[in-house]
């Protein structure tokens, strides 16, 4: 199996995805969180420093293009491959009804013309660069419908008219948001009926969870070869090495692994009130490590001043036992 960092915007930046793979190697490919194009045909500051080669040595980065728009999508995926990256990622799984709202990432699914469209102009954008230009391949992420996974078929049948390198596909709606289970039956009708590479994305959190979604898809001929995991690597960062057989984080790796990325945090982000902004989010998934931290976990999120902060995070590491997540079922969270 091939493990896949998922793009988490605000949370998987450049820092972040260094400092987890100096303490976690083992992570196929870190997807980045997605740059989005528009007619000025520039990045933002932010953007440029995310993307930047120089920011993710070492490990292997896909960017990632949120765009309804063939042109600027071309224009980003040369910029990018002037870079050296050589997969860009599409996305267009992205829910947030701001976004969705312009057409744009999981709110273009229903317009399945303008869908067809966008991919064509994009792909066909491709088969006409100039023969010494690099080669690059183009992978989708995508939800299974804006409304419903019931447009799951026709969007496997679009899908199909294009040489998408791997079709990574998170089985909800747009309107789905992260409730409720992945409708794994869709994901089996996308397994089933795509004729590219499919990737599983989509709520695991443990290694019995990666399992079992394996074993689901052996029934489809092609089965899967990949999987991407999101909020479970935040929660948990040494959950790829479980899933290769390896051990859970100690609280002493969590600690080092903390210590590092907030230290770099505090080398680049503009004062200690978004530092602490960043790390709280963070333990809002880690966090989930620690079933008896309930009351130091509180600390942390009521911390105001740098030094609060530092105070609650050592009793916690200090005190509170770390524990591996649960399986799904047994969980009471939603799966956040
Ligand atoms: C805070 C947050 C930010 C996200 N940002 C992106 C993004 O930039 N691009 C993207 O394709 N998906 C994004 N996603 C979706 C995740 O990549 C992933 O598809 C989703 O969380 C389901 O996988 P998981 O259950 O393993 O987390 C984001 C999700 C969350 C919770």
């Amino acid at each position: 199996m091939h493990y896949y960092f998922a793009p988490l915007e605000g949370i998987t930046g450049y820092v972040y995805r260094t400092v987890h793979h100096r303490y976690f190697p083992g992570i196929d490919r870190y997807y980045m969180p997605f740059v989005a194009p528009n007619y000025t045909m520039h990045f933002k500051e932010k953007e440029k420093q995310d993307i930047d080669p120089a920011h993710n040595e070492g490990l292997t980065a896909v960017p990632q293009i949120l765009s309804n728009k063939a042109d600027e999508t071309l224009w980003a995926v040369e910029e990018l491959v002037d870079r050296g990256y050589r997969e860009i990622n599409l996305n267009l799984g992205c829910p947030m009804p701001t976004v969705a709202r312009k057409k744009k990432g999981s709110g273009l699914l229903k317009f399945t013309d303008e869908l067809d469209a966008y991919l064509d102009g994009v792909y066909n954008g491709l088969d006409r660069r100039q023969g010494d230009r690099p080669p690059v391949s183009l992978s989708v992420k995508t939800r299974l419908g804006t409304d419903s996974t019931d447009e799951a078929e026709a969007l496997v049948r679009i899908y199909n008219r294009y040489p998408v390198s791997e079709l990574i596909v998170h089985p909800r709606c747009q309107a789905d948001l992260y409730k409720g289970k992945p409708d794994m039956e869709a994901f089996l009708t996308v397994l089933r009926g795509s004729t590219n590479p499919v990737v599983y994305n989509g709520d695991l959190i443990c290694p019995e969870d990666v399992r079992e979604v394996g074993r689901m898809c052996e029934e489809a001929p092609q089965g899967i070869e990949s999987v991407m995991i999101g909020r479970g690597l935040l929660a948990d960062p040494s959950l790829v090495r479980q899933c290769r057989g390896g051990e859970l984080i100690t609280a002493q790796e969590l600690s080092a692994f903390h210590d590092e990325l907030y230290c770099r945090y505090r080398e680049i982000f503009p004062g200690d009130k978004v530092v602490l902004n960043h790390m709280k989010e963070l333990w809002s998934y880690m966090g989930k490590l620690f079933p008896d931290g309930a009351k130091c976990l509180k600390e942390i999120k009521k911390a105001g001043t740098r030094i609060q902060y530092e105070a609650a995070v050592r009793v916690l590491l200090g005190t509170c036992r770390v524990e591996r997540a649960g399986r799904k079922e047994n969980r009471t969270d939603g799966g956040k």
